[in-house]
């Protein structure tokens, strides 16, 4: 009698799985799962019932045998339930997820918020503040600071594909036979098609060298704004084997203006126990700052947000006297 309930069970199992709708298709799922539990509670049923036939075997035996496997079989269920409950839940995230329900801003759908991003991109073509990456001096760096670099690309880029208005970048003195072009392409999803201008020409090539402001550590005058009618540089270099002052010398070898971040205006040394601390960062650091201050309007805003802790400075408290803004800044 048993057997036959659970037939009835299994068609109406299938008839469920007839069904086109993804819900139903889930429902008929759990229908399954539990006709197995079903089946699996029968055998032990059936094989604590041959058990309790079996001669020799003492009646307390027998129920304390029955009582494991029931306890063991409800142990079974309340796992295949989490289970089935998880399971459940990764299917609606994942159907979520298909239907494009953003994170970041729940209104919009993941192809919308693409194609806003695009359509800043595009934007930035013509109105958007004009950075470079001067990418000359690669030569220079190990295949480990070239691989560095490429990452730290990556991460400029997406950085500015998240800004509400993002920059116009270039890259340049970018070879398709270097190193970085390589590595650029082998570890940046989607790198040739980078919504930004990718160029063997040096930015002096192409803009007019009394726009450019070459940012550099070394610098003696601190950035004091972005301008739309400046075009800013990042030495493209990273810093593994330190190369001092590489990227001041070949801004004042080409006779271009330098700046540094306003550091010393905002910061101050914080005591750690190395005693170390530094003014040089990444370009992807540099870059989150700017885009941050022209948000913002705000060095100490920029600064406290991208400045890494690790390199010993935080803010100039607010108590402490404020340095007058110097007359050297850029
Ligand atoms: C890792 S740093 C390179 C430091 C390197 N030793 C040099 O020759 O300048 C990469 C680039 O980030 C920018 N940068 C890093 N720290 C900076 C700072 N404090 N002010 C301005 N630019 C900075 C510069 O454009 C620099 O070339």
């Amino acid at each position: 009698m048993r057997r036959s309930h659970v037939f009835i069970l299994i068609s109406s199992g299938d008839a469920f799985k007839d069904s086109r709708s993804e819900h139903q298709t889930e429902e008929c799922e759990m229908q399954l799962d539990e006709v197995s539990e079903v089946i699996d509670l029968l055998q032990i049923d059936v094989e604590s019932d041959v058990a309790e036939e079996r001669p020799g075997r003492e009646d307390a035996g027998c129920s304390r045998n029955v009582l494991r496997k029931q306890r063991n079989w409800e142990r079974q269920l309340a796992a295949k339930k989490n289970k089935r409950r998880e399971e459940k839940q990764r299917r609606r995230m994942n159907r979520e997820q298909e239907s494009g329900v953003s994170g970041d801003n729940p209104q919009f759908t993941k192809r919308v918020m693409k194609a806003i991003t695009r359509e800043r991109l595009a934007e930035a073509q013509f109105t958007g503040l004009k950075l470079c990456v001067d990418l000359s001096m690669t030569d220079s760096m190990s295949d480990k600071e070239v691989s560095r670099l490429a990452g730290q690309l990556r991460r400029l880029y997406g950085s500015n594909k998240k800004a509400t208005r993002p920059f116009r970048l270039f890259l340049t003195d970018l070879r398709e036979d270097s190193r970085l072009y390589r590595e650029c392409i082998r570890m940046n999803d989607g790198f040739l098609n980078y919504m930004m201008d990718i160029t063997e020409e040096s930015c002096q090539d192409l803009f007019p060298p009394e726009t450019i402001i070459y940012l550099t550590p070394d610098a003696e005058e601190a950035l004091q704004t972005v301008d739309a009618d400046k075009v800013y540089v990042l030495g493209g270099l990273v810093d593994e084997s330190i190369q001092k002052r590489l990227s001041f010398s070949r801004a004042t070898e080409l006779s271009l203006h330098t700046a540094r971040l306003p550091i010393d205006e905002y910061m101050v040394k914080k005591n750690n126990s190395k005693n170390f601390h530094s003014k040089i960062l990444a370009v992807n650091q540099v870059f989150d700052i700017l885009l941050t201050f022209c948000s913002t309007g705000s060095w100490t805003e920029a600064l406290q947000a991208w400045f890494p802790q690790g390199k010993g400075y935080v803010i100039t408290p607010e108590d402490s006297q404020p340095l007058p803004v110097s007359q050297t800044q850029t």
